[in-house]
C-alpha cells in the first residue's frame, strides 16, 4: 500500500517529535511491505514567521490532497500578543476545519511498566483505559459572535458556546460505535445544569443512545467528571463531551496515566485525518532533545488504523512502545528517581528496533491477509 502522508512538524518540540514518528512509520511500512511518501510543511508560529500565516494555502492542499496528515505541535509565546487569526493556534483550527476533523480521539490508556509515574496510588489507576471522544468543530472555538471591544479599561470579551443538533448526533455516533468495540459504556460529559448548549447535548445523546440498546450510557456534569477521573478513573470507558471540556478533561487524563507525553490523537470524520499529540509545542523543553516522542508514535499507529485500516501494523507499533517502556525506556517526564532518562531521538530509536524485530511476524501476518 501507499502511505501517503503530509508532515507539520509545527512549533516548539513538534519537529522533534515528529521526526521520530516518521521514522516508526517508516519502520512500520518496511515490515509490513508498504510504501511512504511524505511531504513537509509549515504550520502554526513556525508559517507565520515564514509567510505571516499560521496555515499557509500551500500547507492546506498538500493536507487536502494526501491520504492523512501527521502534526507535531503549535504554540509559540512569541506571538502571544498577535491578533487571534495571526496565533499558532488559529492555523490548527483552521486545518480541523477544512479537513472536517469533527470527532477527536483521545485515548488514554495506562502502561503497567509505568505504575511509579502516575500520581494516583497503583490500585486506583491500575486498568485505566479511556477513549475520550472530544467534538472539535463546535463549542467556544468556533462559535460566532467573537470579539474585545471597547475603550481601554472598560473593554468587554464575548465568547459564544453553540451547538446544534446535527453536530451533537454525528459527534454522539461515533462514541456509541466506539464502545460497541470497548466495554460498552458511554459517559457523556456536560454542564446541564447551567448551560442551553449542555442541555441539547444531553436530549440529544439520550436519544441517539437509544439507537445502541448494548451501550450503557450516563451522564456527568462536567465539575463532577473532572473529579471522578481521579477517584476512579477506572470507572470510564468512552468519554463523550463537547470541545472545550474534551480540552480539557484529556490533559488531566495525561496526568492520571502518568505523563500527557503519551498521549496520541486522531481527528476523523473529514475526508483526511489528522493526528496529533495532546502535549502541545512545550516550548520550555524545545531543542533540548528530551521531549517524549511516544504521544506522538502513537498517533502514527492512530493514522495506520483510522486513516489507512492498517491495524496489525498500528498493533504493532502499539506494542513496540509498551515493549520500550517495559523494558525500562524513560524520557525526562517518565524517569522519576528510579531511572535514567534517555532522549528523544534514542527513546524513537529503540521503539524503531522493537517495530523492526517484529519483522517476521508482520511479514506473516501481511501474506496471511494478502
Ligand atoms: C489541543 C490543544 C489545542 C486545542 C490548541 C493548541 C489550539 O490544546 O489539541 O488539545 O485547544 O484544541
Ligand atoms: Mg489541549
Amino acid at each position: 500500500m501507499l502511505i501517503n502522508l503530509t508532515i507539520l512538524g509545527g512549533d516548539g518540540i513538534g519537529p522533534e517529535v515528529t521526526e521520530q514518528a516518521v521514522l516508526v512509520l517508516q519502520a512500520a511500512a518496511d515490515t509490513f511491505g508498504h510504501q511512504i511518501q511524505l511531504q513537509r510543511k509549515p504550520i502554526g508560529g513556525a508559517a507565520l514567521s515564514a509567510a505571516n500565516d499560521p496555515l499557509p494555502g500551500d500547507t492546506l492542499q498538500a493536507c487536502l490532497s494526501s491520504g492523512a496528515v501527521l502534526l507535531g505541535a503549535v504554540g509559540n509565546p512569541a506571538f502571544d500578543h498577535n491578533p487571534g487569526h495571526l496565533r499558532p493556534e488559529a492555523g490548527l483550527l483552521r486545518l480541523r476545519r477544512e479537513l472536517g476533523a469533527y470527532a477527536n480521539l483521545r485515548p488514554a490508556v495506562f502502561f503497567p511498566a509505568l505504575e511509579d509515574c502516575s500520581p494516583l496510588r497503583p490500585d486506583v489507576v491500575r486498568g485505566t483505559d479511556i477513549m475520550i471522544v472530544r467534538e472539535l468543530l463546535g463549542g467556544a472555538y468556533f462559535g460566532q459572535p467573537r470579539s474585545i471591544e471597547g475603550a481601554p479599561g472598560a473593554r468587554v470579551a464575548v465568547n459564544t458556546m453553540r451547538y446544534g443538533e446535527a453536530e451533537i448526533e454525528r459527534i454522539a455516533r461515533v462514541a456509541f460505535d466506539l464502545a460497541m468495540k470497548r466495554r460498552r459504556k458511554v459517559s457523556s460529559v456536560d454542564k446541564a445544569n447551567v448551560l442551553e448548549c449542555s442541555r441539547l447535548w444531553r436530549e440529544v445523546v439520550t436519544r441517539i443512545g437509544k439507537d445502541y440498546p448494548g451501550v450503557k450510557l450516563g451522564h456527568q456534569y462536567v465539575d463532577s467528571a473532572a473529579m471522578l477521573l481521579v477517584q476512579r478513573p477506572t470507572d470510564f470507558d468512552v468519554v463523550l463531551t463537547e470541545n472545550m471540556f474534551g480540552d480539557i478533561l484529556s490533559d488531566q487524563a495525561g496526568g492520571v496515566v502518568g505523563s500527557l507525553g503519551l498521549l496520541a490523537s486522531a481527528s476523523i470524520g473529514g475526508p483526511v485525518g489528522l493526528y496529533e499529540p495532546v502535549h502541545g509545542s512545550a516550548p520550555d523543553i524545545a531543542g533540548k532533545g528530551i521531549a517524549n516522542p511516544l504521544g506522538a508514535i502513537l498517533s502514527a499507529a492512530m493514522l495506520l488504523r483510522h486513516s489507512f485500516h492498517l491495524e496489525a501494523e498500528a498493533a504493532c507499533v502499539e506494542s513496540a512502545v509498551s515493549g520500550v517502556l517495559a523494558q525500562g525506556a524513560r524520557t525526562a517526564d517518565l524517569a522519576g528517581k528510579a531511572h535514567t532518562a534517555i532522549s528523544t531521538e534514542e527513546m524513537g530509536r529503540r521503539v524503531v528496533e522493537a517495530v523492526r524485530a517484529s519483522a517476521g511476524t508482520g511479514r506473516d501476518r501481511t501474506e496471511r491477509t494478502a
